[in-house]
């Protein structure tokens, strides 16, 4: 298969490449300016409004990633804007591009986030949960709205709302473990927030397994069966460490630290259940926080 990445660079997409590379398929690269011209890489830019520079260019499957990161500057409105426009104006251009190709491709899969649903205590989460409140709910939903074009246009769309992606090397776990290496972790607010997680290799078996699996097409929730409280994930992750977890970070102190991102990231509860891959017999590598955290950290 030829499929077309955006967001290469990133921590799903640099994986995917490995992945897909290594599976036999062929990948090209959708880069913004000022990466080095290669053979496998398509200019765009999404910023300028550029669409990709095709050339007749046949591809079997896109798989859409890009957007600025949601956690690595406070919330001033200026970054809330990039989150939101990279997000949903880069994906409008993009869909709008696919679509006009010669032979469009059978298949996009282009991301949202578990964000989708903002902060729902004990609720189960699954694909067919209504959105919630707050802004990542809001781009998420403007997200998947944009990537609809295509999907009107007769291509094949699955939408993956990514859940936490665990991996040492990018995300969320690697900006935890200084933390808890040096004993300084600890549960955040009450810690009885749910997080969903999933674990980088499931990432990219479940990608593969949406590709592959041409009856699904929607959103698909990207999390393992097992959804742990904050207080459970952070003692998890302490015992696999082998270090102390107990200061903890009340929620006004995670406020003071991270702004609103705080209450959207950190404090929110989303306890998803994968409905969509469970059953269409994903076989997830690492259901277990324990087993995962142990593969990533101990291996
Ligand atoms: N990792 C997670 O835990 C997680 C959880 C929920 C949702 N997601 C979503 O899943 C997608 C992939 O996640 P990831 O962890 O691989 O993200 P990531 O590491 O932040 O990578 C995103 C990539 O998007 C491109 N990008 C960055 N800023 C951009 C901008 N302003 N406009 C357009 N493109 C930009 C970059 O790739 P190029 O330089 O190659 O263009 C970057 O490497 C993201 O949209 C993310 O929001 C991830």
């Amino acid at each position: 298969m030829r499929v077309l990445i955006t967001g290469s660079s990133g921590l799903i997409g640099s994986a995917l490449i490995r992945e897909l590379t290594a599976s036999g398929h062929q990948t090209i690269r959708l880069v913004r300016p000022g990466t080095q011209a290669a053979d496998d890489a398509i200019l765009w830019n999404p910023k300028a409004n550029l669409p990709p520079a095709f050339s007749n260019q046949e591809i079997d499957a896109v798989i859409h990633l890009a957007g600025e990161n949601i956690a690595a500057h406070r919330w001033t409105p200026e970054h809330k804007a990039r989150i939101r426009e990279s997000r949903v104006a880069g994906t409008r251009l993009l869909c709008e591009a696919l679509i006009k190709l010669a032979h469009p491709p059978k298949t996009l899969v282009s991301a949202s986030a578990i964000g989708y649903y903002g902060d729902r205590g004990d609720e189960i989460l699954r694909e067919d949960t209504p959105a919630g409140s707050g802004f990542l709910a809001q781009v998420c939903r403007e997200w998947e709205e944009a990537a609809g074009l295509a999907a009107e246009r007769g291509i094949r769309t699955v939408i993956l709302r990514n859940s936490m992606v665990l991996s040492a090397e990018g995300g969320a776990l690697a900006r935890m473990l200084p933390v808890f290496r040096k004993g300084l972790g600890g549960p955040i607010g009450t810690g009885r927030q749910y997080m969903s997680w999933i674990a980088l290799d499931d990432v990219m078996g479940a990608i593969q397994h949406c590709l592959a699996h041409a009856e699904l097409s929607g959103p698909v929730l990207m999390a393992s069966p097992n959804p742990v409280r904050n207080s459970e994930f952070v003692e998890t992750l302490g015992k696999v460490l082998k270090r102390p977890t107990l200061l903890r970070m009340p929620g006004f102190a995670a406020r003071l630290a991270f702004g609103e991102m705080a209450d959207e990231l950190l404090l929110a509860s989303q306890r998803a259940d994968p409905a969509r891959l469970r059953t269409s017999g994903y076989p997830f590598r690492f259901p277990e926080l324990r087993s995962a955290l142990e593969h990533l950290l101990t291996h």
